[in-house]
């Protein structure tokens, strides 16, 4: 069958060239601009990568229009409800569900690696105590790079595995230590006889004085929380891990890169975000003056876990968190959680509004999130935090991809130069 493409003629010059047609399993074709450079003298113009594939995957496949989302094939709302998030961390990281073998040792495997470097703990008492938890947690995954040199040579698979299950295996306990370092308490260590998610909130909320009993409650909503955040295809903070071990940075450096994007308010800082919007609203009457604001092109304010931009339907993670903080209340013998009342009447209202209906604005997973994080007494400043421990393991999985990809090269994208011409150095003395 000829090859299918796509023909761009410049009509200036008359120039023209054919571009191959790609496509995938599913999801929009793409068509390679590779050679229209060197054939058209042209660049493509796209910023914020609205229209533009930066590479193909295996991982994470994203339908925004109906609002699907498969981790390696396997719908999310089968995942949510049957599985568990290391063995999840197995399936991105290995393309297949693992069999009882390979999962008891992929768990022994992280199992290995749960304490961090002593050193590691000397060296977050120079963050001051208010330090919020993302900045010490920027710092700690990037100071791993000190600490664990022995698997950095991005070239060795096995150093790539080793760092996988160092970073999946540690982000708990630097998220925890994140916290404790904040409350002046003592830090915990990690036991292996708990589930990632039982072992997260042991370190994060045991104290010497007194026994510790996990929720387990709270174990199922964390293990669904991680399992939901857990990859996302090419968001702004994987694209950093890429752009970032493309250089062939090692890979706790370029994780750190994906910590540092996830900490904007319009990635992953929209949890914390929104439970600071829903304590403003304070009582749903108010609800119609932040719909206002959100609306008002003179003011920047955007309403907090609306909108997205590939889901233009419900994104699925937060039709099954709103579902699972109902349950989480219901569980908790909770019948009323002010915040959780006024999300949903936010909801309601502005999914019936048209400025929202019409830009197809609908709550994102950062929506509910911090509803149930909140329940569980997590903190606002560690939602993130918690966020980023979730990705840990699709930007690694994202990572691997890459390193393994042939088409590797470093990401060096070009521009549209609006600059000055050409012009001659103005002596001081000789200037306005
Ligand atoms: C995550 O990419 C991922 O996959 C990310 C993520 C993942 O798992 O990795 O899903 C996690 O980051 C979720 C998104 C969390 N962020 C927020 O909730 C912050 C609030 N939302 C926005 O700032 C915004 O919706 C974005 C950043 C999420 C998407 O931005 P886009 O795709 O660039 O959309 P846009 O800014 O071009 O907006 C299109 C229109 C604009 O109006 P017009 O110029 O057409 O009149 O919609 C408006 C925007 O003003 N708009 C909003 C809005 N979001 C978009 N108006 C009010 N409130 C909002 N939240």
């Amino acid at each position: 069958m000829a090859e299918e493409t796509v023909t761009i003629i410049d009509n200036t010059t008359g120039k023209r060239v054919d571009l191959p047609i790609l496509r995938g399993t599913h999801g929009p074709a793409v068509f390679d601009v590779r050679k229209m450079y060197a054939e058209l003298g042209m660049f493509t113009y796209d910023p914020g990568f609205v229209s533009t594939a930066t590479c193909s995957s295996y991982i994470t496949y994203i339908d925004g229009d109906t609002g699907i989302l498969m981790y390696r094939g396997y719908p999310i709302e089968q995942l949510a409800a049957k599985s568990n998030y290391l063995e999840v961390c197995y399936l991105l990281l290995n393309g297949e569900l693992p069999s009882t073998t390979q999962l008891q040792t992929f768990e022994r495997n992280i199992g290995d690696h749960t304490m961090v470097h002593e050193g590691m703990r000397s060296f977050y008492r120079g963050f001051w105590h208010d330090a919020h938890p993302m900045a010490f947690l920027v710092g700690a995954v990037g100071a791993m790079s000190a600490f664990y040199h022995d698997s950095t040579d991005v070239s060795s698979p096995r150093h790539r595995e080793i760092s996988a299950h160092r970073l999946i295996a540690k982000m708990p306990t630097l998220a925890a230590d994140s916290y404790k370092y904040s409350m002046g308490q003592p830090f915990n260590y990690p036991t292996n006889s708990l589930n990632y998610s039982e072992n997260f909130l042991y370190m994060m909320f045991a104290v010497p004085t007194a026994p510790y009993e996990i929720n387990p409650i709270h174990a199922k909503a964390l293990n669904l929380i991680l399992i939901l955040h857990a990859d996302h295809e090419q968001n702004a903070s994987t694209s950093s891990v890429r752009l970032a071990s493309s250089s062939l940075a090692n890979p706790f450096a370029s994780i750190c890169a994906g910590i540092a994007s996830l900490w904007g308010p319009a990635h992953g800082g929209a949890n914390e975000a929104v439970i600071r919007t829903l304590n403003e609203i304070e009582d749903p009457k108010n609800i119609p003056k932040f719909i206002k604001r959100a609306k008002d092109k003179n003011d920047p304010y955007r309403l907090m876990g609306f909108g997205h931009r590939i889901y233009k339907n419900f994104d699925p993670r937060a039709t099954l968190i709103r579902d699972a903080c109902h349950e989480l209340l219901d569980d908790m013998g909770v019948s009323d959680d002010p915040l959780f009342d006024t999300a949903l009447e936010l909801e309601r209202i502005a999914l019936e509004d048209d400025y929202f209906s019409e830009r197809k604005l609908y709550p994102n997973v950062d929506f509910y999130s911090g509803i149930i994080m909140r329940a569980m007494g997590i903190p606002v400043n560690m939602f993130t935090v918690i966020f980023a421990m979730a990705r840990t393991v699709g930007w690694i999985a994202q990572w691997m991809e890459m390193m393994d990809d042939p088409e590797q090269r470093i990401g060096r994208p070009r521009q549209l130069y609006v600059g000055h011409e050409k012009r001659d150095y103005i002596p001081i003395d000789k200037r306005p």
